[in-house]
């Protein structure tokens, strides 16, 4: 938690007055949000934020940032957290479900900063399964297409809930174990090509700036 509220705090500092943030999802941006709102009080800043998942929506309207879309601002900067960062900065995403409006937002930001503790960097990503969010009548269907990616699918269960994990956009979500991902970018494509996957959670070639804490501080790694 230390380590994490480190990179949040820190990352909130890179924003400034007048930008437009897109605000990311998960237990590390919850603690970016917190500090920007701080600052926003404390120094007076007018910002907007573009939320990533009804988390962070809820979360900025709580603690009073304001909140804008896509339809209506460009985005200047995105902080978002990650599940894995491997060597070259691709990620995998969506621990939390969200990764398809997070991959949106994230990508159509000036600068994509990335927050995570050193526990999420490996060398080659895959030792976390790649969420998918499907159409939930293609969940049979796109199962049995990812184990031709040598690909292991399970059907993400809900934990408060009886019955599967449902997406903020009414989908299931289908985690696919691989053993070693050698290329995030053609798995991304090929993955994102079978019918009734609406996106995947890996985000290859969109990180400008990985943000990691350590307990010696923080590492800064760019493309
Ligand atoms: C949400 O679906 C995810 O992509 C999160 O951004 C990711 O899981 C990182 O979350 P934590 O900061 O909670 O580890």
């Amino acid at each position: 938690m230390e380590l994490k509220m480190m990179v949040g705090h820190a990352a909130a500092e890179l924003v400034k007055d007048g930008n437009v943030v897109g605000l990311g999802t998960g237990s590390t941006t919850r603690f970016f949000i917190e500090k920007l709102a701080q600052r926003v009080k404390e120094e007076n800043m007018e910002i907007l934020g573009v939320p990533t998942s009804y988390q962070s929506l809820l979360l900025a309207k709580n603690q009073g940032i304001p909140i804008t879309t896509l339809e209506e601002n460009d985005i200047d900067i995105a902080v978002d957290g990650a599940d894995e960062v491997d060597g070259n900065l691709n990620l995998i995403k969506g621990g939390g479900a969200a990764h398809t409006l997070e991959k949106i937002v994230d990508s159509a930001a000036d600068r994509f900063v990335v927050v995570v503790d050193d526990s999420k960097i490996v060398e080659y990503l895959g030792k976390f399964p790649v969420p998918l969010e499907v159409i939930p009548e293609a969940c049979r269907t796109v199962s049995n297409r990812v184990k031709d990616y040598g690909g292991l699918p399970s059907l993400r269960m809900a934990k408060m809930k009886d019955g599967p994990v449902i997406t903020d956009n009414g989908n299931f979500v289908i985690d696919v174990h691989f053993e070693r991902i050698e290329n995030p970018a053609d798995l991304e494509k090929e993955l994102n090509n079978i019918p009734g996957v609406v996106e995947n959670g890996i985000f290859a070639g969109l990180v400008d700036q990985v943000m990691v804490a350590t307990s010696k501080g923080i590492k800064i790694l760019r493309k």
